[in-house]
């Protein structure tokens, strides 16, 4: 890989081609994938993440289970249930399956496969537009918080990786990061390494370092200090589900963020389209499905050797057993607003109703 790709895109044969995250950032490989069956598997697997991505993969997965099939709605309707169910917390995911069934129930056998074609491509581009949006709000807010403190350099802290891997083409949380750095501000990134998968620290760290934008990587546990004694302006994050009560699943440990920057006075800012809203969830604690995961991601961790090789090493004794759970939710009472390609809400009910009433 050279330059700047997009998570994701479709090749000159019409097939899937992803940037493999497992390998980040130690080797810079892609995959193409060339079934439905692959798409959901990718997904489980994590050879793509991140919600806005994980929705792209199983938008070209309904195409490709259409470009597979004998042109029968029932075959692609197996193939799009499967890819539904490869991972249960980003919403993103189980909208764009809809979205794109929605389409094939109104295609013929003949003319399905190049129409679903072009509906995932339209929602990659789609989120291209929205992340753009994202990043012109949240650059706003951010410029305010310096003028008020009369600086013109902020820090800033993310958790996760919600950059362009997560979501084509600037990321969610990342989008206003990205758009401070165009605009020249000043601009310092605390990035959370994100046990146990350390997406901060492999791909967060990655694409901010390809962009030139100066950060530095933090154990998990960094952020409350770091508040404590005013090294951080403001906190924000993307997320996988958001309830119309303004409720945030993010990777876990997104909710001690959330608490650390409350007791400190620092915003918390929570990014996200339009299509990472849960509509039909009022209570996020009780009602977002949180995805938990392998122990071996915990008992585990991957690396590169002194000597260059990737490995993976045991953390862990042998006889203990580890629990490994995906998300947490943030309660809205804990989050400043919502950036959205809308603009900015608050995390409440009636401003979330009243930004997105048309599409409730
Ligand atoms: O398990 P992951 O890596 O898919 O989790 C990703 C996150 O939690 C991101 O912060 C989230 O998807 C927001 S970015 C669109």
């Amino acid at each position: 890989m050279q330059g700047r790709y997009r998570a994701l895109w479709l090749n000159e044969e019409g097939y899937l081609e992803v940037i493999d995250q497992r390998f980040l950032p130690f080797e810079k490989r892609t995959l193409i994938i060339k079934s439905a069956q692959q798409c959901a598997r990718a997904i489980k697997n994590m050879t793509v993440r991140g919600a806005g991505v994980i929705g792209n993969t199983a938008a070209f997965g309904v195409y490709l289970a259409a470009r597979q099939s004998s042109g029968k709605i029932e075959e692609v309707r197996k193939e799009a249930k499967n890819i539904r169910e490869s991972r249960p917390t980003a919403v993103n995911l189980m909208w764009a399956v809809d979205r794109m069934l929605e389409v094939a129930e109104k295609c013929t056998a003949s003319d399905m496969a190049e129409r679903l074609k072009k509906e995932a491509v339209a929602i990659c581009d789609e989120d291209v537009v929205r992340c753009r949006s994202i990043g012109k709000t949240g650059a706003d807010i951010f410029e305010k918080i310096m003028k008020e403190k009369n600086r013109n350099s902020i820090n800033i802290l993310t958790h996760c990786n919600a950059g362009w891997l997560a979501i084509v083409d600037d990321g969610s949380a990342l989008a206003p990061i990205y758009e401070l750095h165009r605009r020249g501000v000043d601009v310092h990134v605390w990035v959370d390494e994100t046990r146990p998968r350390n997406q901060g620290a492999n791909l967060t760290a990655w694409e901010l370092s390809e962009a030139g934008i100066k950060h530095t990587v933090i154990a998990d546990n960094t952020g409350g200090h770091l508040m404590q004694h005013g090294m951080v302006d403001v906190c924000i994050t993307g997320a996988d589900r958001v309830s119309l009560s303004g409720d945030v699943a993010n990777k876990i440990g997104t909710y001690l963020k959330a608490l650390a920057a409350k007791d400190n006075k620092v915003p918390f800012y929570v990014a996200l389209p339009a299509s990472t809203f849960d509509f039909s969830i009022e209570d996020g604690l009780k009602q977002i499905p949180i995805e938990t995961r392998s122990e071996d991601e915990v008992k585990f961790i991957r690396g590169r050797t002194k000597s260059g090789s990737l490995e993976e090493v045991q953390i862990v004794p042998d006889g203990s057993r580890c629990a490994n759970y995906g998300f947490d939710v943030t309660p809205a009472r804990l989050i400043t607003g919502l950036i959205t390609e809308r603009g900015v809400c608050e995390a409440k009910k009636e401003a979330i109703a009243e930004m997105f009433g048309d599409i409730l």
